[in-house]
């Protein structure tokens, strides 16, 4: 892992390694980013190995400008406007995801939407030019540390688990953006951050509630957050496929069926198979079968997380 002073030649080469998978972290204006390439399901997965989260959050999708923005999300009136009144900016909107992009499924947990921002930070703006795809980056801290505000926090906390680490000096506001739900008719903030709940309303004219589980857990905001769900029953633990259920497969070895089946990783890879975790549930959510059957995971490494969504997943809603 090399930490390095965030000169052009270095956003060059950190783009270039992104592109190729690895893991780059770098600042923003609000705290450091452990970033990767938003379309590669792998790495976005390495993301979640390296920060050592046991559940799948959602991660924000880091764009260059609106434009950008646009091609990935459905904007409502009210999204524009918040758009144009703190972009770039401490603020996170989440959006209707636009339908056909090549964000991976990982990125959003599988969800319909996404959460997008417009960094105010040089560097941060011209590692995404470089780049030239989004980069999805949750705060560059291990699970249940504090977010990292410099370059020398980023390399204590996740050492060797990123190509490089750019460094652009502390952050300035030293505290994470704020997240807005957009997505639906009532907006409601999800996170409180960097950009004030004043000052939201005074862009919109209205004011916009804190969504309940924030305002009496300030600590926990992934707890109010949706998780995906196929409408196909999923039956865990599976050691043998029934007649005409789905399979959803892990290892080489895998029981006999005659339906559909996805396998998350045949070499039995806990990495390779969150990538390909929610696109496989998809899949065989659409395969007209009466029930998935899921081959049991190991409860370790990015297994537990794996397990987290898969019992959520089979949970009726
Ligand atoms: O300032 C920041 O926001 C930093 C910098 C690097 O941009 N990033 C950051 O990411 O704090 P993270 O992963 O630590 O927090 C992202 C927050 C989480 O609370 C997550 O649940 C929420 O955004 N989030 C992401 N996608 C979402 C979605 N589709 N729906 C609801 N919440 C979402
Ligand atoms: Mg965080």
């Amino acid at each position: 892992m090399a930490k390095e002073k965030a000169s052009t030649e270095a956003i060059e080469r950190a783009a270039a390694a992104l592109c190729a998978g690895r893991l780059i972290a770098f600042p923003t204006e609000t705290v450091y980013g452990l970033g990767a390439d938003a379309t590669n399901a792998r790495a976005v997965a390495e993301v979640f190995a390296a920060k050592g989260r046991p559940r799948f959050n959602p991660l924000i999708v880091h764009v260059p400008d609106l434009a950008a923005a646009l091609r990935l999300a459905e904007f409502s009136a009210s999204a524009r406007q918040l758009a144009a009144a703190f972009w770039p900016g401490a603020l996170t909107l989440v959006l209707p995801r636009r339908p056909g992009g090549r964000i991976a499924e990982l990125t959003t947990a599988g969800l319909d939407t996404i959460a997008v921002r417009v960094p105010a930070h040089a560097v941060a703006v011209a590692l995404l030019r470089a780049a030239g795809r989004p980069i999805a980056a949750p705060s560059a801290n291990r699970s249940g540390h504090v977010s990292a505000t410099t370059a020398a926090h980023v390399e204590a906390d996740l050492g060797n688990r990123v190509h490089s680490v750019l460094d652009g000096g502390p952050t300035p506001l030293g505290l994470e953006s704020t997240v807005v739900d957009v997505s639906g008719p009532a907006l409601r903030v999800l996170r409180l951050g960097g950009i004030a709940r004043a000052a939201l309303a005074d862009a919109l004219g209205r004011p916009v509630p804190v969504a309940e589980a924030e305002a009496s857990r300030p600590a926990s905001p992934g707890m109010l957050l949706r998780h995906y769900a196929p409408a196909t029953p999923l039956r865990l633990a599976a050691r043998e496929v029934k007649s005409g259920e789905a399979l959803l497969a892990f290892g080489a070895q895998v029981p006999p069926h005659a339906g559909p089946v996805f396998n998350l990783s045949t070499s039995g890879d806990l990495l390779e198979a969150a990538a390909n975790l929610f696109a496989g549930l998809r899949r065989l959510d659409g395969a007209g079968a009466p029930g998935i059957a899921v081959m049991p995971i190991p409860e370790e490494g990015l297994g537990e997380a794996i397990n987290d969504r898969l019992r959520r997943a089979a949970r009726p809603a």
